[in-house]
């Protein structure tokens, strides 16, 4: 699917310069506890590239979790995700992808990627059993699925100049997420880590903030709250 073998289903590295606010690390810690009692799935928005896929990477490194990540905005039917029927040896043969082994792992953190973009709308129908608190699904090629205890997933969508937040999302999916907001990082925590990740001094940081365009967002990360949910 998505992404190779090799760099799904491992723990990621801890970024050292990966900023986390005080907020945000009582937010990853309650969605840890959370996610050891119930089904826990979080849905993260903000504009592109303010950091939701590295959020997700960084809370899988911090709490030792393996991580997988798929996208969901290439899926053009509900049960391309789990695999396809391929030609092997002049036999047709369903080959099993990455996804029913990723939520069959106990506390996996998987991350959906553009959830809000599926090539067709119906691509999301198995994602919506498994998202719910039953976390299962059949298939008729794989049979009966259980979402293994502890997995935790999270999905990101970009918000573009045209939609904000989950505006686009279908009802029914959206009330199965704890929504984060996020925004780009405050104009001196981007100084701070762009010396520390790349060593240019503070006046070439100061320049390189001036030519970009993403910065200067209003800090908002770090709220977190049910949709749906008690
Ligand atoms: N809190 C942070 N601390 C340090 N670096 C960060 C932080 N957030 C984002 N970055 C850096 O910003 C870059 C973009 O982050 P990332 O790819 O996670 O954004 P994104 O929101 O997933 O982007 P896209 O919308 O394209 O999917 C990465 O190099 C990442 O390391
Ligand atoms: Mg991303």
């Amino acid at each position: 699917m998505s992404a190779t073998k090799h760099e799904n289903l491992s723990v990621p590295q801890l970024d050292p310069y990966f900023y986390v606010s005080r907020d945000l690390a009582d937010i990853f810690e309650k969605i840890h506890l959370l996610s050891r009692k119930k089904p826990v799935n979080v849905l993260i928005s903000g504009r592109q590239g303010c950091g939701k896929s590295s959020l997700v990477k960084q809370y899988a490194a911090i709490y030792q979790r393996p991580l997988s990540t798929f996208q969901v905005g290439i899926l053009s039917e509900p049960s391309q995700l789990f695999g396809e029927y391929a030609l092997e040896a002049g036999e047709t043969k369903y080959k099993q992808f990455l996804f029913p082994e990723a939520i069959q792992t106990p506390n996996s953190v998987i991350h959906l990627e553009e959830i809000n973009r599926p090539e067709h709308p119906k691509a999301l129908n198995m994602l919506f059993s498994l998202l719910s608190d039953s976390r299962d699904v059949w298939l008729e090629e794989l049979g009966h699925l259980k979402v293994a205890d502890g997995v935790v997933f999270f999905a990101t969508l970009n918000e573009g100049e045209d939609f904000v937040g989950t505006e686009l999302l279908d009802a029914a999916l959206r009330d199965r997420f704890y929504f984060l907001l996020m925004d780009y990082l405050p104009n001196e925590v981007e100084k701070e880590v762009l010396i520390k990740k790349t060593g240019v001094t503070a006046a070439q940081a100061d320049d390189i903030m001036l030519r970009s365009t993403s910065c200067g967002g209003t800090p908002r990360c770090g709220s977190m709250y049910p949709h749906g949910r008690p």
